[in-house]
């Protein structure tokens, strides 16, 4: 059975990662979304926010099941015992990061693939960092995220 993770920071989840779990759930017979604190990152979103977002937008989706973890991807990937990693691609602009840690997390677990898959046209100029910003402004995030995630940005943004 081919078990694929699909991680990511998802704060929040917008229709471009709903479109990379379309995907890959045509491609895997398991898919793993899973929710990783990005230390890099400031995050607007708790991860129990992130993983009640997700769990929501992927109710409907045979296969597909939402979890979070801390630590090194390739770890919980090995135990969990998927052997594959799926990331989306947007554009150019993306590829020399997503390379950098495919390299790496093929130097740490040589065993574990990281596979490609493209976001639509159509939100390949989406971000979730865009996305906060115009919801923020008070601006129409309308179809940029699912329906559950516009409730949540209103519900964020009305008490600050
Ligand atoms: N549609 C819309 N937006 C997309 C997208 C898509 N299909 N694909 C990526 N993005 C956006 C995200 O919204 C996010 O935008 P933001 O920067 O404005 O928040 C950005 O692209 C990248 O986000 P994401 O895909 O969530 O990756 P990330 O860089 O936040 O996190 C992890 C990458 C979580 C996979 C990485 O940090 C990780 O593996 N962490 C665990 C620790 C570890 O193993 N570290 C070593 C890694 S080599």
């Amino acid at each position: 059975m081919a078990l694929a993770i699909y991680p990511g920071s998802f704060d929040p989840v917008t229709s471009g990662h709903v479109d990379v779990i379309e995907r890959a759930r045509h491609v895997f017979d398991r898919v793993i979304v899973s929710v990783a604190p990005n230390i890099r990152k400031e995050a607007l979103f708790t991860t129990e926010e992130r993983v009640e977002m997700l769990r929501e937008v992927c109710r409907e989706f045979s296969g597909v099941e939402v979890d979070s973890f801390s630590g090194l991807l390739v770890n919980y990937a090995v135990a969990n015992g998927a052997n594959v990693i799926v990331r989306g691609l947007r554009a150019v602009s993306d590829f020399e990061l997503e390379l950098q840690m495919a390299q790496m997390n093929r130097c740490l677990a040589p065993d574990v693939h990281t596979v490609f898959l493209m976001t639509t046209t159509e939100h390949s100029f989406l971000s979730s960092s865009i996305v906060r910003e115009v919801a923020r402004l008070g601006g129409d995030v309308r179809g940029m995220v699912p329906p559950v995630v516009e409730k949540y940005l209103a519900r964020k943004f009305q008490t600050e």
